[in-house]
């Protein structure tokens, strides 16, 4: 693609291509849309005698991996709990830092997804980020949106009950407007006015560092996903693990999944 920006343009060329691995289970038990609760940053750090914002820093590694591993095995979206709403709660440096590495990510990563075929995109309240991190994900997300790989979506901003009160709104709002009926909101209208409208259904929702929480994320959309806990910290969750959690998902029986 052009990128009408040459320093950009060398970056994509001199970008590592991922090489396609074989995926670990047969395509048919392959999940199409993983989702990560990626916790545990700061048990990580404090374990290891650093500060917080170390384990922050070092759960960017986390992400460039299961990014690398997800597209290299042809995972069709992978949603990642970057930012919750409830985060705002966090000291004001952490939550600043924490835009910081947002911001150097999306620019960093950006020839190696461009040159990878990854499609990012964001889900959640992003107009209420800092200006220059919004700037730098609409740029990626433009620069990206025609890509037909990976879909790498952000939740930035994100609160599952601030998405279904989103969705509640919109409807609502067009009842008012007499272009919809009560009775004609269904499941497939509720959808397809959720931030995640066009992904695929969610099959797996991962959390990292082992609390059993959904902590305000894809409520809607977890409804029929296979939920899947490990003690592993985010900073240390490597492809392998990942790996773990497709094979653990490929054994439970779909067929069960009527409630
Ligand atoms: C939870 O760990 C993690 C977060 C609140 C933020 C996740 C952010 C990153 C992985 C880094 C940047 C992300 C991107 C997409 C570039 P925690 O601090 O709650 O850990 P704790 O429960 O051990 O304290």
């Amino acid at each position: 693609m052009s990128t009408s920006d040459p320093k950009l343009e060398a970056a994509i060329a001199a970008a590592a291509h991922w090489p396609t691995l074989s995926a670990p289970v047969s395509s048919a038990r392959m999940p199409h849309h993983i989702a990560i609760i990626m916790d545990g940053n700061g048990r990580w750090a404090t374990q290891q005698g650093m500060i917080r914002i170390n384990g922050h820093q070092a759960g960017v590694n986390a992400v460039r991996a299961v990014t690398r591993y997800c597209g290299q095995v042809h995972v069709e979206a992978l949603t990642l709990f970057a930012f919750s709403t409830e985060n705002w709660k966090r000291p004001k440096a952490e939550i600043k830092f924490l835009f910081r590495l947002l911001k150097r990510y999306l620019v960093d990563e950006r020839p190696e997804l461009i040159a990878n075929n990854v499609r990012l995109t964001s889900i959640g309240n992003v107009a209420a980020l800092p200006e220059d991190v919004c700037r730098e994900l609409h740029r990626t997300e433009e620069l990206t949106r025609k890509n037909s790989g990976l879909n790498l979506c952000l939740a930035l901003n994100y609160g599952a009950h601030d998405e279904i009160l989103d969705v509640a709104k919109k409807l609502a709002g067009r009842v008012a407007r007499g272009e919809l009926k009560p009775a004609d909101i269904d499941e497939n209208m509720f959808e397809s006015t959720l931030f995640t409208a066009g992904m695929p259904p969610l099959d797996l929702l991962i959390r990292t560092a082992g609390e059993r929480r959904l902590s305000n994320f894809l409520l809607w959309q977890a409804c029929r996903a296979e939920f899947y806990v490990t003690p592993v910290c985010w900073p240390e969750f490597k492809d392998a693990d990942l790996e773990k959690a497709i094979i653990d998902f490929s054994k439970r029986d779909s067929s069960k999944r009527t409630s």
